[in-house]
């Protein structure tokens, strides 16, 4: 396994690999490596022989200095994960090399970018879609692999690579959860024990809003479903709300009508640790109809 650190070592080990007539997979990842994360890889690993992790803690993407000097960077674990995992290189390319002296072209996505995510987290999305348009370029895989815990970003970047004729095969892998089924993050690692045990009621609240909906199908009432599982979040002392939505999965907004999938996602605080997460419900067209 190599490890690359820099945009034209990349390129040319990427070039060297294509023409032999390899196919490569991507997984961006921020490190911090989690079952989350091993996922992807195997993901990647059914689809191509060469499988790509990129390992960068993107300063572009954080709108808080302390999150960003906060977030945890194990890197020699990290490299011993990819390594049992079957990745066969490593892209770990340095803050210089990425963000040299005089970088000012962005990647600006649209309307999808504003609300949930986008409304508490200015310039975070252009952030997401510039770096992962050059993780593209330095790779230029085949197939990139991406979660569906971060259900709006997986969104961005389709919508990138489809209006920015890219190529690439982009994968959505399911969300992989702890037992009690808290979502994996990187930035679980922060909560303190009490905070880590109060912090499923955010999947339990997904959980609450899902039951009702699926329960009133194409015209469950989304607004009592919302309320249910803001008051859930409501009862836990340590949690702290910052939004809690039931919008129509393709537009991330407010259903227009009776809607065959409906999205929950959630963003909530412990301490100064911000949790996110989502559901997707699903045939709800069927499932009026009985
Ligand atoms: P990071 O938070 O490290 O996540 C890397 C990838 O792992 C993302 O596609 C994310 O959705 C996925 N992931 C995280 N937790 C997961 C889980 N519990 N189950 C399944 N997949 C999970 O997302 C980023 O980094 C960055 O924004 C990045 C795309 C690398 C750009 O900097």
């Amino acid at each position: 396994m190599l490890i690359l650190d820099a945009p034209a070592a990349m390129r040319s080990w990427s070039d060297a690999r294509r023409a032999r007539g390899a196919s490569i997979g991507l997984v961006p990842t921020m490190g911090a490596l989690h079952d989350g994360h091993l996922a992807l890889i195997d993901a990647a690993a059914a689809r191509c022989e060469e499988v790509v992790a990129s390992i960068f803690v993107n300063p572009l993407q954080f709108n808080r200095p302390d999150d960003f000097d906060t977030y945890p960077r194990p890197l020699v674990d990290d490299i011993e994960q990819c390594r049992q995992r079957g990745v066969t290189a490593i892209y770990a390319p340095t803050q210089e090399s990425m963000y040299p002296n005089g970088f000012e072209t962005f990647v600006v996505p649209g309307s999808l970018s504003e609300p949930l995510e986008g409304a508490g987290r200015p310039g975070h999305f252009r952030g997401v879609t510039t770096v992962v348009a050059k993780l593209f370029h330095a790779v230029r895989p085949d197939v990139a692999v991406f979660g569906r815990k971060d259900f709006q970003q997986l969104a961005l970047i389709e919508r990138m690579v489809t209006d920015l004729d890219m190529g690439i095969e982009i994968i959505g892998v399911e969300t992989v959860r702890e037992a009690d089924g808290l979502a994996m993050s990187s930035r679980n690692r922060r909560l303190t024990p009490s905070q880590r045990a109060a912090a499923v009621v955010v999947p339990a609240a997904l959980d609450a809003a899902a039951a009702i909906i699926d329960a009133g199908g194409a015209s469950a009432d989304t607004e009592a479903a919302r309320r249910s599982a803001v008051e859930l979040i409501a009862a836990e002392p340590l949690a702290r709300l910052e939004y809690l939505e039931v919008v129509d999965p393709g537009t991330l907004r407010e259903p227009a009508g009776p809607a065959q999938a409906l999205l929950a996602v959630t963003a909530v605080w412990f301490g100064d640790v911000r949790l996110i997460d989502n559901q997707l419900i699903s045939g709800l067209l069927h499932s009026a109809d009985g």
